[in-house]
C-alpha cells in the first residue's frame, strides 16, 4: 500500500469517536471545522475520502479497537481513504502509531485538532503529518463558531485536562493540565448553540466542577456562577454537567442544585471504590466518608437528585473484603445508574507497576457481582418513577413507527408513541412501566411536577 492509492485532496470525511463525552465533543468540532472548509460529511467510513478515528486511551480494549479498525479501512479494490488518528491514543503514542500501522497518514492530539486542515494538506503531499502539541488555549480560538445543530442537546467543553493524577489513569498525560476556558467564550458558545436549535447543554470537563474564571464583571467565580449565567439564556431549558470530582464539589455548586431550576437533578460523582485503603492507593484524595457526606449535602438541598457513579474493580492489591466495601457503598448511595470497569493497567501510570495485580477471573467475578447490585438499584430507581408525570425532552426516533425516545430530568430514557410530535419537543409524560435501562410512557394531560 502506498500514498498514491489514497485521495490527495479529500472532498468528504467521516469522524468516528470512541471515547468519553469530551472525545465526542472534539469529534463534533472537527466535523464542523471540516464542513466549514467545504468538505462534506459522509454517512460512514466506506464512503469517505478521509476517515478520522477519534480515539480513547483509557483502557487497553479501547486502544486495541482502534488498530483493528485501521486494518478494516482497506477497500475491496485495494484502495483506502486518507486515515487520521486523533484523540487520546494519538497523544499517548504519537508517531509510534504510524510505525505500528503504516497506513495512518495523520496523527493529531486532542489539543491540536484545529490544525487538521494543514495536516490534511501535508498528508496529501506525502509528508509526515503528526501534531501532538499540548496547549489547549489556542484550539478553541482557532475553531469556527457553532452553527445549526442536528440535535436538541449539545455538549460544551468548559474545562480541559486533569491535575489529579489518580494512579490508574492516563487522562493527565493525554489531555494535559487543567485549563478553564474563559467565561465569555463559554457563554458565547452556549448562546450560539441555542441559536442553532439546542435547548439542553451538558457542560463538560474531566473535572468539570473544578472550573474557575472571571465573570463578566471581573469577579472570580466557580462553575455555579457560570451555570447561573447560562440559566439566564432564553430558550435554554436544561443544563447538565459531567464529570465531577468529589473534591471540587464546592458549597456554591451544592447550593446551586437547590436554587437553579434549569440545572437538572442529576449528579455524576465517581467514587471508584468503597474502601479507604484502595482510594488512597488510587490517589483519589477523598475518603468514603467525605464522599458520602457530599451526597448527603446535595440530597439535603435537592432530595430527588439522581446520583450516578464510576467504579473500578480489581485495582492492584484489592482483597475480597475491600471489594465488598464497594458493594456496600453501592447499597448506601442507591445509585440511579453507574459505569463499572475492570481495572486495566495503562503504560506509564504508577498502578501498572504495582505488585499484586488482580487475576482476570477474579476481576470478572467481582464485576459481575457489582453489576448485579448496580442493576438492582437502577431498576428500583426507575420503578419508583411509575405513576408519575415527568417532563421529557424528545431526543431521537425509536425503533417502532411513531415512537420517540426522550429523557427525563433524571436522565432516564423514556419511550413514547407520539406520531404527531417531533424531536426537540418538550412534553409531559405519564410513566407507565420501567425496566433497568429505560421507561415507557404516554402523553399526559397533566403538567409534570
Ligand atoms: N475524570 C473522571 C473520569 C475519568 S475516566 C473522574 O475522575 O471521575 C472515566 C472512568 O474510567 C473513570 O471514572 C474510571 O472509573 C475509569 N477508568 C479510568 N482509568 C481506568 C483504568 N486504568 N482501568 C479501568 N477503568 C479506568
Ligand atoms: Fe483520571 Fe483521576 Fe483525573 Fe478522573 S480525576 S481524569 S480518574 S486522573
Ligand atoms: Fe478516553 Fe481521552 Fe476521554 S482517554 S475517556 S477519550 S479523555
Amino acid at each position: 500500500m502506498n500514498h498514491t492509492d489514497t485521495p490527495k485532496t479529500p472532498a468528504s470525511f467521516h469522524v468516528k469517536s470512541f471515547g468519553c463525552q469530551m472525545n465526542v465533543y472534539d469529534g463534533e468540532r472537527m466535523a464542523e471545522m471540516l464542513g466549514a472548509q467545504g468538505m462534506s460529511a459522509a454517512a460512514d467510513g466506506a464512503q469517505a475520502d478521509l476517515v478520522i478515528l477519534n480515539t480513547c486511551h483509557i483502557r487497553e480494549k479501547a486502544v486495541d479497537k482502534v488498530y483493528s479498525d485501521i486494518g478494516r479501512l482497506r477497500r475491496e479494490d485495494g484502495s483506502r481513504p486518507m486515515i487520521a488518528v486523533a484523540g487520546c491514543v494519538a497523544q499517548a503514542e504519537g508517531a509510534e502509531i504510524s510505525r505500528r500501522a503504516p497506513t495512518v497518514d495523520i496523527v493529531v492530539g486532542p489539543q491540536a485538532y484545529h490544525r487538521l486542515p494543514d495536516l490534511i494538506g501535508m498528508a496529501g503531499r506525502g509528508e509526515a503529518a503528526v501534531d501532538t502539541d499540548m496547549p489547549a488555549a489556542s484550539k478553541f480560538g482557532a475553531l469556527p463558531g457553532r452553527t445549526k445543530q442536528a440535535r436538541p442537546t449539545a455538549f460544551l467543553t468548559i474545562m480541559e485536562g486533569c491535575d489529579k493524577f489518580c494512579t490508574y489513569c492516563v487522562v493527565p498525560y493525554t489531555r494535559g493540565a487543567e485549563i478553564s476556558r474563559p467565561w465569555a467564550a463559554i457563554v458565547d458558545e452556549a448562546k450560539a448553540l441555542v441559536d442553532g436549535g439546542v435547548c439542553e447543554i451538558t457542560l463538560l470537563g474531566q473535572n468539570v466542577n473544578a472550573w474557575t474564571g472571571e465573570d463578566g464583571r471581573g469577579r472570580l467565580t466557580g462553575m455555579d456562577g457560570l451555570v447561573r449565567e447560562l440559566a439566564a439564556i432564553p430558550g435554554l431549558h436544561r443544563i447538565r454537567y459531567t464529570t465531577s470530582h468529589p473534591n471540587d464539589m464546592s458549597d456554591g455548586l451544592i447550593a446551586a442544585h437547590g436554587e437553579i431550576d434549569k440545572l437538572m437533578p442529576f449528579l455524576h460523582l465517581p467514587v471508584q471504590s468503597g474502601n479507604d485503603r484502595i482510594l488512597k492507593a488510587m490517589n483519589r484524595s477523598h475518603t468514603v466518608e467525605t464522599y458520602l457526606r457530599i451526597i448527603d449535602r446535595v440530597r439535603a438541598v435537592r432530595p430527588d437528585i439522581a446520583v450516578s457513579g464510576d467504579f473500578i474493580v480489581g485495582f492492584p492489591g484489592e482483597s475480597d473484603a475491600e471489594f465488598s466495601d464497594t458493594l456496600k457503598i453501592v447499597d448506601q448511595v442507591r445509585y440511579a445508574q453507574c459505569y463499572s470497569f475492570k481495572y486495566s493497567p495503562r503504560p506509564g501510570t504508577p498502578a501498572a507497576d504495582m505488585d499484586d495485580q488482580v487475576p482476570a477471573e477474579v476481576m470478572d467475578e467481582r464485576l459481575a457481582r457489582l453489576q448485579a447490585a448496580i442493576n438492582r438499584h437502577q431498576l428500583d430507581f426507575n420503578t419508583a418513577s411509575v405513576g408519575r408525570t415527568m417532563a421529557v425532552l424528545l431526543e431521537r426516533k425509536g425503533r417502532h413507527p411513531g415512537q420517540l425516545v426522550g429523557k427525563t430530568p433524571w436522565l432516564q430514557s423514556v419511550h413514547v408513541t407520539a406520531p404527531d410530535l417531533a424531536i426537540g419537543d418538550m412534553i409531559d409524560v405519564d410513566i407507565i412501566s420501567a425496566g433497568p435501562n429505560s421507561l415507557a410512557g404516554q402523553l399526559s394531560r397533566r403538567k409534570a411536577a
